[in-house]
């Protein structure tokens, strides 16, 4: 199977030698080629340059892309996207003035969603999560991690694990699993909270690495969820099984948790709406990658992360939707490649390369996914006609996808 790509206006992202990440003021640079070709074989990129110097190339399949951008597709580094329903019934009492945290505390939040995932099919929980990642990669994403968290029982959880497990053996786009039973403190534990760590660690840990049903180990260190010696608890059981971390941390407190993710290794640290000068010092010369949630952000109408602050600090910044029931329920990478210009004041440079290739590294995939280089694989977004990049943040709410290539397959 080949595909060639001809006449296209603007390839994005072009690496001649392969990249993983890229930090400060490396994330400026957007390398393009103008009036490009690109060609594909089963689901490598094989070769790309000048529509000149492609005369004699043939392909099984031949696409024209005439005035169109072509661009690795999203990855996206933080989501839900497995959950049952949808918490419409607090949206509505945000909008009437309770708070996130006032919800959470009258039994709604993360505990409402893990109460109906409980009651649901596996069946019906996979026919529901599919659906909405179908929707995602109709939207350009080609690569999302996906975390458990509204299980919060040994049995749920698993149930998650086994329906990400699924979503990855149907789903093209590459799938990835994190653990987040550390995600709310389920009810039955309300006065004994260290017993649930306990079956964290003791039980749930174990058991997904014996299937080897998850990459990641998450937790939500937040004021009235796990505290710094929780996380740290059940990030060291995490690592005893394999899992690297990838944390919640100062979505709405400081608590510390950047640099207990940095001792760790954590592969990111995500949120990070509040933030003081030792957490960026905290991540200097580590291999944590910050993720901003933009769209969490607008949702739940708290400040955004101060991704000038980071970038300008020399640090990496990826940039995911936070795909959730409660505080994101949209997993548009392309809002939010456009909320980080707008609200972030990232540029749409900046904003791109946090969307690809950062986002790419943030999940570990790095080496093979996030950008136009021989030899990665053909994860790609067709534009549909633009004059230029800049449009694709530009045009909010739009969704500039008109075809997507995921491991080599035209959709
Ligand atoms: O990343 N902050 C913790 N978890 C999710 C929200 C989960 C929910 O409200 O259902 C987040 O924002
Ligand atoms: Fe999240």
């Amino acid at each position: 199977m080949s595909i060639l790509i001809t006449n296209i206006k603007q390839l994005l992202q072009v690496h001649e030698a392969n990249v993983n990440i890229l930090k400060g003021a490396d994330m400026k640079t957007l390398p393009i080629l103008e009036n490009a070709y690109l060609y594909i074989e089963n689901d490598t990129i094989i070769e790309f340059g000048k529509m000149e110097d492609c005369k004699d190339m043939e392909a099984e399949t031949t696409i024209d892309a005439t005035g169109k951008i072509v661009l690795p597709s999203w990855c996206d580094s933080h989501t839900h996207t497995v959950y049952a329903g949808n918490r419409t019934s607090e949206f509505v009492d945000r909008i009437s003035g309770l708070t996130y945290a006032e919800i959470a505390n009258k039994g709604g939040g993360i505990l409402n969603s893990a109460e109906l995932l409980q009651k649901t099919s596996e069946d019906d929980l996979y026919a529901q999560s599919i659906k909405r990642v179908n929707e995602l990669i109709a939207m350009g994403t080609g690569a999302i991690e996906i975390k458990t968290g509204y299980g919060l029982t040994v049995e749920a959880e698993l149930k998650m694990l086994r329906v990400i497990k699924r979503i990855k053996q149907e789903s093209l786009a590459v799938i990835i699993p994190t653990l987040l039973a550390a995600h709310a403190i389920p009810k039955e534990y309300k006065d004994n909270k260290q017993d649930y760590i306990k079956l964290i660690t003791e039980q749930l840990i174990p058991e997904a690495s014996k299937l080897n049903i998850a990459h990641y180990i998450d937790v939500f260190c937040e004021e009235g969820y796990f505290d710094i010696n929780d996380t740290e608890a059940i990030l060291k059981a995490g690592l005893e099984h394999h899992l690297r971390p990838k944390i919640h941390v100062n979505q709405f407190n400081v608590l510390g948790g950047i640099a207990l993710g940095t001792k760790y290794n954590a592969l990111s640290v995500d949120h990070l709406e509040e933030l003081n000068d030792s957490d960026i010092e905290a991540l200097n010369n580590t291999e944590t990658i910050p993720v901003a949630l933009p769209g969490c952000s607008y949702f739940l109408s708290i400040p955004y992360t101060p991704a000038r602050a980071l970038i300008d600090a020399g640090l990496p910044l990826a940039i995911a939707t936070d795909y959730n029931p409660g505080s994101a329920p949209s997993g548009n990478m392309n809002f939010v490649v456009s909320a980080a210009c707008v609200k972030l004041k990232m540029t749409p440079e900046e904003a791109i390369n946090a969307a690809t290739i950062n986002g790419a590294y943030a999940m570990g995939i790095s080496n093979m996914y996030g950008s136009i280089t021989r030899g990665k694989k053909a994860n790609l977004i067709i534009t549909k006609p633009l004059n230029d990049y800049t449009e694709i943040p530009y045009t909010f709410a739009h969704n500039p996808v008109e075809q997507i290539i995921i491991n080599g397959q035209l959709l």
